[in-house]
């Protein structure tokens, strides 16, 4: 997720453009940029690092006055933060400058086809390649928004694009398909933005684009088409959210919003993984299938929900490839002498790559001589950094201390690994995988749906809000999503959440439960009907004495519904795939829980969003 601006108009827009990054930083920190016109030519600067970076070069270096101008804050997702891959990328004339954010999920082999007719790529970035699509397109096709229509045709994957042309000194284009792009519209200026916090400081009128859309944006006019020319009808709307709810795209908590974001981030985790060949690829797993074939362990180490999501990983990680896979406490792990070598595969998860118990625990693991593979959100972070092979989630910022898109996205990356090793290995054929990836991608969908039932779920957390204790229970995979629901709700409102195994109650814990505590059961899917009689039992149990059953379950278990106080329907899904959307209702619950008490929902008392000590 990358904060763009686009501007033209009789201010100057540097002013604009940089004022815009600065309220769409909290979108990507990882580098900065901006290209203006000037007379005929393209002037531009980027740095790595935050914006005061770029603000430090632009001082050092002025840039000549402009009024058409475009700019970049950059997460990153191909290649590492440097000012090298920083955007706006331009072509080999420097005549076009673009912007980008999503992922261009053709984009190796566009690359390929342009480096054998000569052009010369300076970057790692999927972004550059299409200044060099549109060098080429300009050749034949003089209008530059034709040009962007043709290239967009040729694109696959999910894209912002927004280009300047310096032989349209007046005009700026934006495209998008799966990826935010919005159009305020000003009087003698307009604008764009991946947000209406770009230019919220100047208009609130605003259009949103639409799916696979071109815009042209003239001081004087705003004109939207199709990728085909098509002229298309426009809804303009009135922002009446202020600054602050802006940057949280209307939200009360980047929690919330980051909840809402958990389709797009796992549908972009999974983006351009799997070949049209039929085979996975992980662009940057730096292990050779060699190396992967000698594992014959797997240690997952991680700390709180990232930890959570090694725990739901690990049933699908054995299930297809057969090796032992074992989840650890990064804070444990290397104190307990573990038994490592060279045929064990570490798997370090962070969300945010910086985790010093995460990152302690790599390092051993380097010295004594295993792999380590990381799975990561925060691209070129010091985890990943130190690792051999890693796998970027694609979940965009996540701001909220309490992890939410993080850990969906996590788990997502731990199946795609799961599925790699299971095809080096020869333990899966193209067309199991290619089954099981399109299940994979039918989640977001699924997640959606929890997303769009949540109210019931709010409500119920209105009405217990004055709960001091309730506990979660989960078996199989569903018993990680215990520990995170409950670790959800004490991280967030302060009270005793706790998560079992439901067969574990019976050996201690069903001491807990009186008259009126809520119990949240995740029921396995009716296809487990071995694994569900027992959940079932186990909510029984617990009614029996008295708990206010809260009870998750697919659709069509009718049987189960009567056991339960409160019913959270599920969509059926896979066993295995369970966890993505039984956790989503488990998250909202524990937001509305804290608001509803009057908690700071995105910063937690006592809590970091990275812990950088031990
Ligand atoms: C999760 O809601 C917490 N914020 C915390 O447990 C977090 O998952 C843990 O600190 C690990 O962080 P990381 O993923 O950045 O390494």
């Amino acid at each position: 997720m990358c904060g763009i601006v686009g501007y033209v108009g009789e201010r100057s827009a540097l002013d604009v453009v940089m004022g815009g990054l600065r309220r769409l930083e909290y979108r990507g920190y990882d580098s900065g940029g901006v290209a203006l016109i000037n007379d005929g030519k393209i002037t531009s600067a980027k740095k790595a690092g935050k914006l005061v970076n770029l603000d430090k070069e632009l001082q050092a270096h002025p840039l000549p006055l402009s009024h058409t101008g475009i700019g970049h804050t950059r997460w990153a997702t191909h290649g590492a933060p440097n000012d090298r891959n920083a955007h706006p990328h331009l072509d080999a004339d420097g005549r076009i400058a673009v912007v980008h954010n999503g992922i261009i999920e053709n984009f190796a082999e566009l690359r390929a086809k342009l480096e054998a007719a000569g052009h010369e790529m300076l970057s790692d970035t999927d972004t550059e390649t299409v200044a060099h699509l549109l060098h080429d397109e300009l050749l034949h096709t003089p209008d530059l928004s034709d040009a962007v229509r043709a290239v967009c045709l040729q694109l696959e994957g999910a894209f912002t694009l927004v280009i300047a042309d310096a032989n349209h000194p007046d005009v700026v284009v934006g495209a998008r398909r799966n990826s935010p792009l919005v159009v305020g519209r000003g009087k003698g200026e307009n604008f764009l933005g991946s947000d209406v916090s770009a230019f919220i400081d100047y208009t609130r009128d605003a259009i949103e684009l639409g799916q696979d859309q071109v815009v042209t944006i003239t001081p004087e006019d705003i004109v939207v088409t199709d990728f085909h020319g098509n002229q298309v009808e426009t809804r303009d709307y009135h922002v009446d959210w202020d600054v602050s709810a802006a940057e949280k795209g209307g939200y009360d908590w980047f929690m919330l919003k980051e909840i809402a974001e958990q389709p797009q981030a796992v549908a972009d985790t999974l983006l351009g993984r799997y070949s049209a060949e039929g085979s996975l690829q992980l662009d940057e797993m730096r292990l050779s299938d060699e190396e992967l074939r000698e594992v014959d362990k797997i240690i997952v180490i991680a700390c709180g929900t990232a930890m959570y999501a090694g725990l739901v990983a690990k049933y699908a990680i054995e299930h297809w490839t057969r090796i032992p896979c074992e989840v650890e406490l990064a804070s444990e792990f290397r104190y307990r002498d573990p038994i490592i070598d060279r045929s064990t595969l570490v798997v370090a998860i962070s969300q945010s790559g910086e985790t010093m118990d995460t990152l302690m625990a790599v390092r051993y693991a380097r010295e004594q001589h295993a792999r380590v593979l990381s799975i990561c959100n925060t691209n070129g972070s010091t985890i990943p950094r130190e690792s051999d092979a890693v796998i970027y989630t694609h979940a965009g910022p996540e701001v909220a201390v309490a992890s939410t898109k993080g850990f969906l996205s996590q788990i997502v990356a731990c199946y795609l690994l799961g599925l790699y090793l299971a095809q080096v290995r020869g333990m899966k054929y193209g067309d199991e995988i290619a089954r099981i990836m399109t299940q994979l991608e039918q989640l977001p969908e699924a997640i959606q749906r929890m997303l769009d039932e949540g109210e019931h779920v709010r409500e119920l957390a209105r009405e217990l809000s004055a709960s001091k204790s309730i506990l979660f229970l989960g078996r199989h995979a569903g018993y990680p999503v215990a520990l995170e629901g409950a670790l959800k709700l004490k991280e967030l409102a302060y009270i005793h959440a706790e998560g079992f195994a439901a067969g574990e109650l019976k050996h201690g814990p069903i001491a807990l439960i009186e008259d009126g505590l809520p119990v949240f059961v995740v029921v396995p899917p009716k296809g487990r009907d071995q694994l569900r009689d027992k959940v079932v039992s186990n909510i029984q149990e617990v009614r029996a004495r008295g708990a206010l059953t809260i009870v998750l379950a697919e659709d069509d278990d009718e049987e189960v519904a009567k056991y339960a106080d409160r019913l959270i329907r599920l969509p059926k899904v896979p066993t295995l795939f369970q966890p993505l959307v039984a956790t989503v209702p488990l998250q909202i619950f524990a937001c509305e829980f804290a608001a509803e008490l009057g908690h700071d929902v995105d910063q937690p008392r006592n809590l970091a969003k990275s812990v950088t000590v031990e």
